[in-house]
């Protein structure tokens, strides 16, 4: 029998994506934002269809079905209806409006065949059931809960599920407008940082703040209840009728106006941060007890934006009630398109689903384009860049040698992550044990004054050797504390510091990737998935006796993760990486030609 195709798309919302199954497993997934260069790109994902098809080796016409994860029509009801008032309060049942193969009368379908030159069967999944999909059906699980939360897709805004085998139900959802998603939207907004993105910053700087506003947020924003599910005061938001998320009545509540974006970072924002963080994982966590009480399942799947807040996931896996939880990497509305894809083969097309346990089926999300070294090569000659060309040992062994030497290495390698972290094949990587790593790669990489320190990657045999967490962390979406026996406590006048001062205390014996309280946001590195990199770290940790490195995105502020040879080479000459590693060449920057700017790119030093 000849093998049978379903691509997934995610579009026109935030962050478009696609994905191609063959016969049920994943053989590829790409966002959109990294091929057009352009955040975030919300467009009909064109480029990012056409690299899954290619990775296929078939055309549009080979398709078996095309899946689209929302459903149009619906969200434009919820759109033009007045809801405030009308939406039930509390959990309510999940209500599917209408089935999977429901046809969308809308422009949508003229428009996916005519981007995809295809003109065969195009069904349409809600929102949150793509996001559930994506969450149990690649899940290393037979059976298990599924929480969902993240801003709002038709109507739902979060949904607690039961997944077993090839088939899952969602069984309650939280209605529009009560959303955690759009309420921790809203804080990110008020504190100055950019809706949809921003909103790991808020995270990032909530250490730093005191939960001062936690009483406020309870007695006039948030109607919490014991099962999770709350009402927000519709009176100090904006997101129904106005542009921006928060009103008067907000910023009254707050001590002031939002802050300005750009303008300094003031202890309010902090205590803000703080404060929203504080009840973001307390919604959570309620939430997942509500549903393990109900489901009486032992693990626990998570999809949606807010299953990103990985310092909520951390307290979820210390406090909570499952015995082990898995969240799909591609958290947020990218991984919409894996997940209708997946609905598409398993509750359409009714095909089993295999689970081969302790194993999830993303393949590390390493899910992207890959270079071959005679491409790479072609490009670099193109460039006239200087570069050796080594075998693999040898080039592990130089460039763990060069990290040890305090050098930071651009390091490009295979295929490129699905989801928005990046995981050892798009990375910057340096030496975690470097007191000056962590102000080096904000200042002359990154080009801004963060806040924030860089996540570790670690052996995933030594994660306990250095961090409180005794699990896997593939995709960096757990936070945990360094080690109690690696945390060196602070003096007296080291504790009196404020904001960026403090992050520059050293704090652990790998301070670069130690928070102000002494968490890190944790990649727990595979040989299964990625033997390049795990053999890098192993290299590392036998020249220097550490087995954990600094990893963050191969991008500048701004900027999408880079994809391809040639994004990476910009990227690596406008910044102060020291040394790239495109595939089997080592291209080191000292002896390349000098770089001239074709377009506009201005240096930024800003907080970010
Ligand atoms: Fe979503």
């Amino acid at each position: 029998m000849t093998a049978r195709y379903v691509l997934g798309i995610s579009a026109f919302y935030h962050d478009s994506a696609a994905c191609l199954l063959r016969d049920g497993e994943v053989v590829a997934a790409a966002q959109e934002e990294r091929f057009t260069r352009s955040k975030g790109d919300a467009s009909f994902p064109r480029h990012a269809v056409r690299y899954c098809l290619q990775a296929g080796g078939i055309s549009a016409a080979d398709l078996a079905y095309v899946g689209f994860y929302d459903k149009p029509l619906l969200k434009f009801e919820r759109i033009l209806e007045t809801y405030v008032g009308v939406a039930p309060r509390g959990f309510g049942q999940f209500q599917l409006a209408g089935p999977l193969w429901m046809k969308e009368k809308l422009f949508l379908d003229r428009e996916i065949r005519r981007h995809l030159e295809y003109d065969g069967e195009i069904l349409y999944a809600e929102h949150h059931e793509s996001h559930a999909a994506s969450a149990f059906f690649p899940s290393p699980f037979e059976e298990a809960a599924i929480l969902t939360i993240d801003g709002v897709g038709e109507w739902a805004t979060a949904t607690l599920g039961l997944g077993r085998g090839n088939a899952f139900e969602l069984l309650k959802e939280l209605h529009w407008p009560d959303s955690l998603g759009l309420l921790y939207s809203a804080f990110t907004y008020f504190t100055g940082f950019k809706v949809n993105s921003g909103e790991y910053k808020v995270m990032g700087l909530a250490p730093y703040g005191e939960p001062k506003y936690v009483e406020a947020i309870y007695r006039e924003l948030v109607d919490l209840r014991d099962d999770g599910s709350f009402t927000l005061n519709q009176k100090f938001f904006n997101y129904l009728t106005g542009l921006t998320m928060t009103n008067g009545a907000f910023a009254q509540l707050f001590d002031g106006p939002a802050r300005v974006p750009e303008s300094k970072l003031t202890q309010r924002e902090m205590d803000l941060a703080r404060s929203i963080q504080v009840v973001c994982e307390e919604i959570v966590l309620r939430m997942a007890r509500t549903l393990h009480r109900e489901t009486g399942m032992k693990h626990l799947c998570l999809a949606g934006g807010v299953a990103l807040n990985c310092v909520a996931n951390g307290r979820l896996l210390r406090e909570g009630p499952f015995e082990s939880i898995w969240i799909q990497p591609a958290a947020g509305d990218a991984g919409g398109a894996l997940g209708v894809a997946q609905l598409v083969w398993h509750r359409y097309l009714q095909q089993p689903r295999r689970v081969i346990p302790g194993c999830d089926a993303m393949q590390g999300a390493y899910l992207g384009p890959e270079y071959p070294p005679e491409e790479i090569q072609a490009f670099l000659d193109a460039q006239g860049a200087s570069y050796e060309r080594l075998d693999r040992d040898c080039l592990l062994r130089r460039v763990a040698e060069l990290l040890a030497q305090e050098q930071v290495i651009g390091w490009f390698d295979g295929r490129m992550e699905f989801g928005p972290r990046a995981l050892g094949a798009r990375s910057i990587l340096g030496d975690p044990r470097s007191p000056r790593m962590q102000a080096q790669m904000n200042l002359k990489i990154k080009f801004r004054e963060g806040f924030r320190p860089f996540a570790p990657s670690v052996l995933a045999e030594r994660v306990a050797d250095y961090f409180e967490l005794d699990c896997e962390s593939p995709y960096m979406l757990l936070v945990a504390p360094v080690k109690r026996d690696r945390q060196i406590s602070m003096t007296a006048d080291q504790r009196r510091l404020w904001g960026i001062d403090q992050l520059n205390v050293v704090r652990s014996d790998i301070p670069a990737v130690t928070h102000v309280d002494y968490s890190a946001r944790i990649q727990t590195v595979s040989r299964r998935t990625n033997p390049n990199y795990y053999d890098l770290i192993t290299e590392f940790e036998r020249l220097t006796g550490c087995a954990v490195l600094v990893n963050t995105s191969f991008n500048v502020r701004g900027e999408p993760i880079v994809c391809s040879p040639a994004d990476a080479y910009r990227c690596f000459m406008r910044t102060h990486i020291d040394y790239l590693v495109l595939g089997p060449f080592l291209v080191s920057k000292a002896q390349q030609p000098e770089w001239k700017e074709s377009g506009e790119w201005q240096r930024e030093f800003q907080l970010d």
